[in-house]
């Protein structure tokens, strides 16, 4: 289980948005969410990532329970980057812990070649690169190619400060980002809105391979 919701209630101005919501996503699984709008879509998106609050009653009381493991990756309706870096660096954060895991295993070369004790220093080393392996820290570049690349971006220069792109690049933009930090639980609220026919085959695709 990654996701489980139960008896969950949100009123606003006394009227019942979301009466009584009951499911559970498990691991792997793909949901598809649909309704009108203004039936309470993002309020539910809102709720299960934290950042709105639901409604105990005396009907129910509500929960929502996360997996202790689990992150969870959240792309909100209409809302892109907004950011003074550039296309670059906005997408090396996506992959801070393991760029923080290659600068502490440059320190600890450094050490070594400056006659640092090599036995404690390599069990040190050993660890930090066999989790910079396991999480493919070598191939940080590719991935951020392929995505931009899929995400239409292959002909912008990455040293585009992200601020001057247009809304529906920003959203695109957000997407490719949170994409290539693989959360266990991907949340897309209306992704699709910004993206043409092209970008969006893509997304299907790349969608339809992710665990
Ligand atoms: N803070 C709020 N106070 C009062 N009403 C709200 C508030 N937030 C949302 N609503 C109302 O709750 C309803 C559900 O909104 P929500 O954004 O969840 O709908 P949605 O299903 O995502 O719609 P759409 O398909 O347009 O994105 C709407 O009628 C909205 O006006
Ligand atoms: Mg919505």
């Amino acid at each position: 289980m990654l996701l489980n919701v139960e008896h969950l209630y949100k009123y606003f101005n006394g009227q019942a948005l979301l009466k009584d919501i009951n499911f559970t996503v498990e691991d792997r699984e793909a949901v598809g969410l649909i309704g009108i709008n203004g039936c309470g879509k993002s309020t539910l998106l809102n709720i299960i990532t934290g950042s709105e609050g639901y409604d105990k009653t005396t009907e129910g009381l509500g929960s929502v329970n996360i997996a202790g493991k689990a992150s969870i990756g959240f792309l909100r309706q209409n809302s892109g980057l907004n950011s003074e870096l550039t296309i670059g660096e906005e997408m090396k954060n996506a992959f801070a812990p393991l760029l923080e895991t290659l600068d502490k295993m440059k320190v600890l070369e450094k050490k070594m070649a400056d006659g640092g004790d090599i036995d404690s220093i390599s069990h040190e080393y050993a660890e930090l690169s066999s989790y910079f392996e396991a999480r493919d820290g070598y191939r940080i570049d590719v991935k951020i190619k392929q995505v931009l690349n899929g995400m239409g971006f292959g002909s912008t220069p990455t040293d585009r400060v992200i601020s001057t792109l247009s809304g529906g690049e920003k959203t695109r933009l957000a997407l490719a980002k949170l994409l290539l930090e693989e959360p266990n639980l991907l949340i897309l609220d209306e992704p699709t809105n910004h993206l043409d026919f092209e970008t969006l085959m893509w997304l299907e695709d790349y969608l339809k391979g992710y665990k």
